[in-house]
């Protein structure tokens, strides 16, 4: 006797199948593959662990075509004009205040994708001198500066984030010109050069760097190290791998390289 077999009972048995099948595949793809012999006992087995994965950081690699606020123009901003007396939130002169997203975009009247239309971009490129900001003595922002503010402005004046440790963090042969002198420029130079330095510690040359290098403070600074001030000051603390290459930098006698 034929047995008739309906046509549902049979996609009934294989949707079950696949749902079984899917299920074994989720559970091992899901299951920790052990991906180092790290008991050295020889090929990777079952002993080993694999809690390294989850050191491997996963944030969003930063994209060099996009500006991203907290790491690139906040810290121009900190460093030129939210400084104590000028644009902080105790002494928010005129109502500015440059030390967050939201009062920049706010205060600084920022308007997306039109940076001649923007208070901030305004004022950091006026010619006139009773105008301009930071106003003299202070030095005006480089054009780096500038284009980094007109390109984020351009691009929408996003809050993007990235993570700069997302390729990996090279602390080898750390170069001063190629890798930590562009930071210093952003992050510290604003308070820290010109006639009148802040703490008396002028960072606006290779020699100015490497004194605080060698005598502890910088690395304490930027380390926010018991004991020291926190730098830069009244901004975000630089990121691990920035402030690694500090260390090692420094820990190589702070080479003019
Ligand atoms: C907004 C201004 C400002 C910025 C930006 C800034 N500093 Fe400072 N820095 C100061 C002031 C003011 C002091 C003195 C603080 C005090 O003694 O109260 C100081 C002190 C220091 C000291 C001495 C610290 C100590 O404990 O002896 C070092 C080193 C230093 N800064 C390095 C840096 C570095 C490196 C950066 C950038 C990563 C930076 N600063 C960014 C204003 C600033």
């Amino acid at each position: 006797m034929v047995q008739k077999i309906s046509p549902r009972k049979i996609i009934g048995t294989l949707a079950i199948a696949c749902l079984l099948a899917q299920l074994a595949t989720l559970s091992t793809s899901c299951k920790h593959q052990p991906l180092f012999d790290d008991d050295g006992l020889g090929p990777i087995d079952s002993t080993d662990t694999i809690d390294i994965i989850d050191t491997i950081p996963t944030g969003t690699p930063c994209d060099p075509d996009k500006v991203y606020f907290e790491s690139q123009v906040l810290p121009i901003l900190i460093s030129n004009c939210a400084m104590s007396g000028c644009h902080n939130a105790a002494s928010h002169q005129d109502g500015v205040v440059l030390d967050s997203y939201a009062k920049v975009m706010q205060t600084g009247k920022v308007k997306p994708f039109k940076p001649n239309d923007s208070d901030l971009y305004e004022v950091i490129t006026e010619t006139d001198l009773d105008d301009r900001m930071p106003p003299p003595p202070n030095a005006a922002l480089s054009q780096d500066q500038i284009q980094v503010i007109r390109k984020w402005i351009e691009q929408g004046a996003l809050d993007l984030k990235c993570d700069p440790n997302a390729g990996g963090c090279d602390t080898t042969n750390v170069s001063f010109s190629q890798t930590l002198s562009p930071v210093i420029n952003t992050f510290c130079k604003g308070c820290h050069s010109g006639t009148n330095p802040s703490a008396g510690i002028g960072l606006d040359t290779y020699n100015g760097v490497k004194t605080v290098a060698l005598n502890g403070k910088l690395y304490g600074a930027i380390a926010w190290s018991t004991g020291f001030q926190k730098m830069p000051q009244g901004g975000n603390k630089l990121d691990a791998c920035t402030i690694s290459q500090f260390k090692s930098w420094i820990d190589a006698g702070a080479p003019g390289n």
